[in-house]
């Protein structure tokens, strides 16, 4: 392995390693979010796109098809679909959750407001449409379409687990497999899809990319309490939001009465003052309820890898479990 590969992150190889069709995937997400009629789109668009962003969805669709034997052309509508319905909930979920900071800047609806944030979200939605029917195939218009609607179910149960307390586990579980796994699992599915492979292998592919979207999002919910500015977002807005995440669903699960009180006044009621979170932050250490939550991270992402072992090893099966095993070092 050289240097250079020791130092990049396994998604930035992925990235190298795929960077021509990654290329032409840019230039079509490009081509698409532009607007002749309604400049506010392309503002609102480039401002979200040119920020970045890791582009780990589109990467494992290409990475999928790649491993499918599939030699194009469709796995770069297929991926620069899935970024789109990423990047369409992106607008909606900020403006949802009332966030101001998305990709390291200040979020759309901040910088114009929540009508541009849902319609030009509405906008990308239905270009992402748009691109997958240009494959005529419709197996993928059917997964893909599906877990557009599995993720806003996600989202709206999520909406009402809010502020409850009693929210167990397994509605945190549905939650996660509809807002951020089910994209990933049709990410990399119709990668095996697209290139017409036996199911062993297209529900391997499912399997992968449901798993490890659990990791990524349980990740992602412990960064909330643990992390620090350089995920680009704000540490602390689950509580803020009363957010029933992984790691205060067991905390909550086990403290005593004082503790059930402040949880109650925080995220039942709503009313945080100055310090909480912090107070918040120490109760979950207090139960070991980031480690437990890391430890489930750490379990999905075994599933993640167990998953693969269909697939005989080449260097594009490693590159898929470094991704996988990077997820969770975020948090390690
Ligand atoms: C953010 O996803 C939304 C979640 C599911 C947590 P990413 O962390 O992949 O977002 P970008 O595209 O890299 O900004
Ligand atoms: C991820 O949910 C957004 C979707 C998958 C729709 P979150 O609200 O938890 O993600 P961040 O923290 O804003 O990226
Ligand atoms: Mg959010
Ligand atoms: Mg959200």
């Amino acid at each position: 392995m050289s240097v250079e590969q020791v130092k990049s992150k396994p998604h930035e190889r992925l990235a190298e390693l795929l960077a021509d069709e990654m290329a032409s995937v840019n230039t079509l997400i490009r081509e698409r979010m532009a607007s002749k009629h309604a400049p506010r789109i392309p503002e609102v668009t480039a401002h979200l796109v040119e920020a970045g962003g890791k582009r780990l969805r589109p990467l494992l669709t290409l990475a999928a098809a790649n491993i499918s034997g599939y030699d194009g052309p469709y796995h770069v509508h297929l991926a620069a679909t899935v970024e789109f319905i990423h990047t369409a909930t992106l607008l909606h979920d900020d403006v949802v959750d009332e966030s101001a900071k998305r990709r390291g800047r200040p979020t759309a609806n901040l910088l114009w407001d929540n009508k541009s944030s849902i319609l030009v979200g509405d906008y990308l939605f239905s270009r992402a449409f748009q691109l997958m029917t240009d494959t005529g195939n419709l197996r993928v218009l059917r997964i893909l379409s599906d877990a557009s609607a599995t993720i806003a179910e996600g989202e709206v149960l999520q909406l009402t687990a809010a502020q409850d307390l009693a929210t167990t586990e397994e509605i945190y579980l549905q939650v996660v497999r509809g807002k951020t796994a089910a994209l990933f699992s049709a990410a990399t599915e119709v990668g095996g899809v697209i290139a017409d492979r036996p199911d062993a292998e297209t529900q391997a592919l499912y399997a992968y990319g449901d798993a490890l979207g659990i990791a990524f999002q349980i990740v992602d919910d412990l960064l909330d309490y643990w992390g620090s500015d350089a995920t680009g977002k704000n540490v602390g807005d689950d509580f803020r939001e009363r957010k029933l995440t992984l790691p205060l669903i067991k905390a909550v699960a086990k403290g005593d009465a004082d503790e059930r009180a402040f949880w109650s006044r925080t995220i039942e009621k709503g009313d945080q003052r100055e310090g909480d979170l912090e107070h918040a932050i120490a109760l979950l250490n207090k139960h070991g309820a980031l480690e437990d939550t890391r430890q489930e991270a750490l379990a999905w992402s075994a599933k993640a890898k167990a998953a693969l072992q269909v697939f005989p090893q080449s260097e594009m099966r490693d590159l898929l479990i470094d991704v996988n095993d990077y997820v969770v070092a975020r948090v390690s």
